[in-house]
């Protein structure tokens, strides 16, 4: 028993030689050991040492067996950079939904790999892709928005970065998780079509990427929770998908009882409350099948080993990594390809020899304000404020900070003696965010944990009032004002909105923040954000939301899809963003070619400087077998454009993405009749060219 036997991973191992390792592990392991690597082991205490700062190790979660030679994975958060040390802080997951570049965030999730690494970390609880139904959801940015097919999209992306790095990524909530402070008991109830046509299509692509492990949601659905729940576990995940990696828990309370290891969950975190020796008893008194125990080792032991046995792309993985400049460049790239510019009559771009004073107002000018407090907080070296960005860009004295919310006259004064404004206003951590309850630890200098009433869901969709009055009162002193929005999700705007002259939405834009709002203010590069979500023009077109609520009925219907089958026009569509030049769509071609629509449309650009454009293509249907959405993203490309510039964006469209969920037959099935391709550069019908096809 205390003998040791080394069965290590070793680079270069084959998959034959793996699945023999991981069958010898479960020939000599003690049904003690294979349990105790069904959990995470130590966090509580770590915590206690690091007096609550979330991140401050890596934590042990799953896996681990010493007399075996059987490495235990180490986990760090988290969306926005590694939630670890001093890494390098990314704008917020939203803002890189908006980049429509999956390009862009793979190399994020490269970064986040190497991140990683260097900080002794081997699972990455970056991918975050729980569906924004609701813009009041506290978490809302750490994801990428609320179209499935997006979130897949830039979710495998981000998963397929990280894995480079032969960092296991796992991809959570699962599932439905979208409403904060009733996550721990609220019971999402969806019927079979919805889910699986609306709230998991991008977990399944993402775990079709190959991500290799996947977190469960801490809410219930339909009555049971989700760390335990067989549907979602092993009806959906298993059966339906065939999905071989392993499940681990939320971080705490995510199971309730041993059973959870039956209905399909691999590993408890962060440690055995659940698990542990209540599950060694189960299995002794045979309520449980030892068999569940050498399945769920199995999955976590080849994950495991499939990436430490992987050649590395880099020799090696030192601290001085972490943050280095390359890192950096990347996170001012995705800044700038983030902010959505949703309104300019003229302002923009300002001139730089036209701006001899540039008035800056608002608290959050000059606050580093990168996101919410809970896990996904990332501690960057530094964080370039907006001030701080525009002073940098301009001449010595221009940029001046002209007051803030508790003094809108002065910084109406000040504006009206400058060429330009700029208002910083919108969201921090203590209006949205993750809810951790105080007595989960966290000291308060720490800044988690213990926080009583900030972060969670929102209470206020709009500004707060004295962010508006300073709004009105710097755009009353000059029209060349620019109202900078920062947050996670939809802000409604239509109280002040026709005020001012231009609206840049950065949401929480990163370390490098300010020094790429300089550059896209002052025209060195376009705004090529388009909104991930809808941004409706009142709240009763959203759907009902209550962040207390202890059951939630969750349907079809959420975003565009449910504005557009009102008929209701929003403030803002989805896909929306505009640019310093703009682009014409036209000759677009459709055809089935087997398995799939070829979809061509030629794009230009028809104003006079470069810009990047986002080709979205949407599908509708026939609807008359079942009730549909009017039509659903189904491909987006970015693209950069010289002035008179025309490029063929050619996308392809699986068959089978177009299919609808027969529950009673619990098939996928395709429509047959006319379709609709649109493609344009929104969701919005006056920006769309379509074509029919029949299938
Ligand atoms: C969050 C997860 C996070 C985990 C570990 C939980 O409270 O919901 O998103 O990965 O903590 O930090």
């Amino acid at each position: 028993m205390s003998e040791t036997i080394d069965l290590a991973p070793r680079k270069g191992m084959t998959a034959a030689e793996i699945s023999a390792a991981v069958a010898k592990i479960l020939e000599l392991a003690t049904l003690e050991e294979k349990v105790a690597m069904m959990s995470g082991h130590g966090f509580f205490a770590q915590m206690r040492e690091s007096r609550g700062l979330w991140g401050a190790n890596p934590y042990r979660a799953g896996g681990g067996c010493e007399r075996l030679g059987v490495p235990p994975l180490y986990f760090t958060d988290g969306p926005r950079g590694v939630a670890r040390g001093s890494s390098t802080c990314f704008p917020c997951t939203m803002a890189r939904g908006a980049t429509f570049d999956p390009a862009l965030e793979r190399r994020v999730g490269e970064v986040m790999g190497i991140e990683a690494r260097a900080q002794g970390c081997t699972l990455s609880g970056a991918v975050c892709v729980n569906l924004l139904r609701h813009p009041a959801w506290g978490r809302a940015q750490e994801t990428y928005g609320e179209d499935p097919y997006h979130l897949g999209e830039m979710g495998a992306a981000l998963a397929t970065g990280i894995q480079t790095h032969n960092v296991v990524a796992t991809a959570k909530h699962f599932a439905l998780n979208s409403i904060e402070n009733a996550r721990f008991k609220i019971d999402v109830r969806i019927d079979p079509r919805s889910l699986r046509e609306v709230y998991l299509p991008h977990f399944r692509r993402i775990l079709e990427a190959g991500c290799g492990s996947v977190m469960s949601a801490y809410n219930k659905m339909n009555g049971e929770h989700c760390g335990q729940n067989r549907e979602l576990l092993t009806g959906i995940l298993r059966e339906e998908w065939g999905f071989e990696g392993f499940v681990h828990s939320d971080w705490v309370l995510g199971v309730y009882q041993p059973y959870g290891a039956a209905a399909g969950l691999d590993v408890e975190n962060p440690e055995p409350v659940h698990f542990g020796a209540k599950l060694v008893a189960a299995v002794n008194s045979g309520a449980i099948e030892p068999s569940v125990i050498d399945t769920a080792c199995r999955r976590i032991l080849t994950t495991t080993y499939r990436f430490a046995c992987a050649e590395d792309p880099l020799e090696s993985y030192p601290p001085s990594l972490v943050a280095c400049e390359a890192h950096r460049a990347v996170a001012e790239e995705v800044a700038l390809k983030s902010a959505v510019l949703l309104k300019n009559e003229g302002v923009l771009p300002l001139k730089k020899s036209a701006v001899r004073k540039l008035a800056v107002a608002g608290r959050l000018a000059t606050l580093e304000n990168t996101g919410d407090n809970g896990s996904s907080r990332v501690r960057p070296p530094y964080v370039m404020t907006s001030l701080a960005g525009l002073k940098e860009f301009l001449d010595e004295g221009v940029a001046v900070f002209a007051g803030d919310e508790s003094d809108a006259l002065d910084a109406a004064s000040a504006a009206a003696r400058a060429d330009a404004a700029v208002v910083v206003v919108g969201l921090t951590a203590a209006e949205e965010g993750e809810w951790i309850p105080g007595d989960m630890g966290g000291a308060p200098e720490s800044g988690q944990g213990r926080r009583g009433a900030v972060g969670g869901d929102r209470d206020n969709l709009g500004l707060a009032p004295e962010q508006i009055k300073l709004i009105r009162a710097v755009a009353g002193a000059t029209r060349r004002t620019v109202v900078v929005v920062v947050g996670g999700s939809a802000i409604m705007m239509n109280e002040w909105i026709d005020e001012v002259g231009a609206v840049l939405q950065t949401f929480y834009s990163g370390m490098e923040g300010g020094r790429a709002l300089a550059r896209l203010l002052f025209g060195e590069v376009s705004p090529s954000g388009r909104l991930p979500f809808t941004v409706p023009k009142a709240e009763s077109d959203l759907p009902f939301f209550d962040k207390n609520a202890d059951t939630i009925e969750y349907g079809p219907y959420h975003g565009y899809t449910l504005l557009e089958k009102a008929g209701t026009e929003p403030a803002f569509a989805f896909g929306y963003g505009l640019s310093y030049s703009s682009f014409g769509y036209r000759a677009l071609k459709v055809r089935k070619a087997g398995d799939r629509l070829q979809v061509q449309v030629s794009v230009t650009n028809r104003g006079a400087v470069a810009a990047d454009e986002v080709a979205q293509v949407y599908v509708g249907f026939p609807g008359k077998v079942v009730d549909r959405p009017k039509k659903l993203l189904r491909g987006f490309e970015r693209l950069t454009l010289k002035p008179a510039e025309t490029r063929t964006v050619r996308l392809e469209v699986p068959l089978d993405t177009l299919c609808w969920y027969d529950a009673t037959t619990r098939s996928w099935k395709l429509e047959s009749g006319a379709h609709t391709v649109y493609a344009g550069g929104s969701s919005r019908d006056r920006d769309l060219v379509r074509a029919a096809i029949s299938l």
